[in-house]
C-alpha cells in the first residue's frame, strides 16, 4: 500500500519540521516528501538535508503564481501540507488543491492572539502584556485566513508571572514537539 505523503511548509528555525521528520521516518503508512520554503536562510532546509528530506526554495512570485509549487506537488503525489512555523499567508489555489488538507500550528490559545503579524515573540509578547494566567498551542485547519480555521487541538500551559516572551516561547516549544506529530497522525486516520 502506498503511503500518505507530506510536504511540510517553513520559514523559519524548523524545530517542529525536524520532530515531524523524526516520527515519521520509519512510519508504516506516512511519510515526509518534502520540504518547502520561501527562505534560503532557514534553518529547516539544513534540518530537512540531514534527515535526507529534499527542499524546494520558492520566491514570493512563485508562491503567488503557484505553477512550480503545483507541478512539485503533483509530482510529489503529497496528500496534505503540514504548516511548520511558515508567514506567508497560504494563496486560495493551494486551499483549493487541499480543502481541509492543510494543518498549521499556532503558539498561542485561538481565536485569541492571532492574525497577521501575530506570529514568534509577538504572540508571546501579547499574551504577557494582557496578563493571561494561561497559554498554550492550537492546532487548526487553514482557510484564507490567518488563523481562522476549524480547530483540532488546544492544548494549555501555565503563564509565569516571571515570564519572559523567551521563557513562554520555550515553553510552548516543548508542548507543540510533544503534540503535533501525534495529532498530525491522528488527523490522517479519520
Ligand atoms: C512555532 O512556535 C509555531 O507555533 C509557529 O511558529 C513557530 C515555529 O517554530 N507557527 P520552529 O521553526 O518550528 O522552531
Amino acid at each position: 500500500m502506498s503511503k500518505i505523503n507530506l510536504a511540510v511548509f517553513a520559514s523559519g528555525n524548523g524545530s517542529n519540521a525536524e520532530e515531524i521528520f523524526r516520527y515519521f521516518d520509519l512510519h508504516s503508512a506516512i511519510q515526509v516528501k518534502g520540504v518547502f520554503t520561501n527562505n534560503p536562510n532557514a534553518f529547516v532546509l539544513e534540518r530537512a538535508s540531514r534527515n535526507n528530506i529534499p527542499s524546494f526554495i520558492f520566491t514570493k512570485e512563485e508562491f503567488i503564481a503557484g505553477t512550480k509549487l503545483t507541478k512539485l506537488l503533483e509530482k510529489w503525489n503529497i496528500d496534505a501540507i503540514i504548516l511548520a512555523g511558515f508567514l506567508w499567508l497560504i494563496p486560495g489555489y493551494l486551499i483549493n488543491l487541499y480543502p481541509n488538507r492543510i494543518l498549521n500550528i499556532h503558539p498561542a490559545l485561538l481565536p485569541q492572539f492571532g492574525g497577521k503579524g501575530m506570529y514568534g515573540k509577538y504572540v508571546h509578547q501579547a499574551v504577557i502584556r494582557s496578563g493571561q494566567k494561561e497559554s498554550g498551542i492550537t492546532i487548526h485547519l487553514v482557510n484564507p485566513q490567518y488563523d481562522k480555521g476549524q480547530i483540532i487541538f488546544q492544548k494549555r500551559c501555565k503563564v509565569d508571572p516571571a515570564d519572559t516572551p523567551e521563557t513562554l516561547a520555550s515553553r510552548i516549544h516543548k508542548l507543540e514537539h510533544r503534540h503535533y506529530p501525534a495529532v498530525i497522525e491522528q488527523w490522517l486516520k479519520e
